[in-house]
């Protein structure tokens, strides 16, 4: 049996969802400008170092096998850290996979945000996480604010971070996807370039995910998603991110249970967790 890595070799990634998603306008750079009120959940991935002559990656968990082969997001971060380091990319992690591919739980920016933190650490380098997040917007618009993984309001690309109290910490949330994997570009491709208005970070249980309708229309399934956890006794049902994972939330862990139950037998994918 191989000995439990030390605490400081493990980092969690927390699954990111969008309390919140509006969006403004297309860019002539292909991106959009959006509002968002990014926060995270104690569900995620792992990531594990250990000491090694070069940079590998192992993936293993319930969802490893539905990693697309090519380059991972995590190896790109350990590059981008050691080169702006000046020093190798020398570490052999271990990806533990719980997270769903495609679909709005920002899996690969979540685990690119944890190399980053986690090997400052078995690096030695002491960055603060500003400096992180600052390399961050390179690797993807929702990396910055997976290196912080704090509830955070999010402008421009997404990489415009200011910190919020959403007052969410500890709140039941229940994480829904109809296994459908939706690719991101292809959702914002489809939106009608409508503006419906700016997000107040302060109202985002009364704001939207505008990307929810465009995601819909490439994955009509979402809607039943959304409709199935509305008749649960959540307290809010959104779609998260560009979908198609919806996610519920509950005044105490109990419903958010019993929600969990009533939904089993459809085949699909759910995480019954709470915000950090
Ligand atoms: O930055 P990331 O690689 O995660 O984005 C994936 C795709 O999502 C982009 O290529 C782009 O098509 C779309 N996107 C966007 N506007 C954003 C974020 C993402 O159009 N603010």
């Amino acid at each position: 049996m191989t000995p439990a890595p030390l605490p400081g070799d493990r980092e969690l990634a927390p699954a990111k969802i969008n309390l919140a998603l509006h969006l403004r306008r297309r860019r002539d750079d292909g991106y959009h400008d959006l509002e968002t009120v990014f926060a995270f959940t104690a569900f995620g991935d792992t990531l594990t170092a250990a000491p090694a002559d070069e940079l590998t990656l192992a993936l293993i968990g319930p969802l490893a096998a539905a990693v697309g082969p090519g380059d991972n997001l995590v190896l790109r971060a350990a590059r981008v850290l050691a080169d702006a380091a000046g020093r190798p990319a020398t570490v052999a992690l271990t990806l533990d996979k719980h997270i769903p591919v495609a679909a709005g739980l920002g899996g690969g920016s979540a685990d690119a945000a944890a190399a980053l933190r986690l090997l400052d650490r078995v690096w030695g380098l002491g960055w603060p996480r500003d400096r992180l997040a600052a390399i961050a917007a390179d690797l993807g618009a929702d990396v910055p604010a997976c290196v912080y993984s704090a509830t955070m309001a999010g402008s421009g690309r997404g990489e415009v971070l200011r910190p919020i109290a959403a007052g969410v910490a500890g709140l039941p949330v229940l994480l829904v996807n109809p296994r459908v994997a939706v690719s991101t570009g292809p959702v914002f491709a489809v939106w009608d370039r409508i503006d419906r208005g700016a997000l107040d970070p302060a109202n985002w249980r009364e704001a939207r995910n505008d990307l929810a309708a465009p995601a819909t229309v490439l994955a009509p399934v979402i809607g039943e998603v959304l409709g199935v956890l509305a008749a649960t006794g959540a307290t809010l049902v959104r779609m998260s991110g560009s979908g198609a994972t919806c996610f519920a939330l509950y005044a105490d862990v109990g419903e958010r249970d019993a929600a969990d139950l009533a939904i089993a037998g459809r085949g699909w994918w759910s995480a019954a967790t709470t915000l950090l």
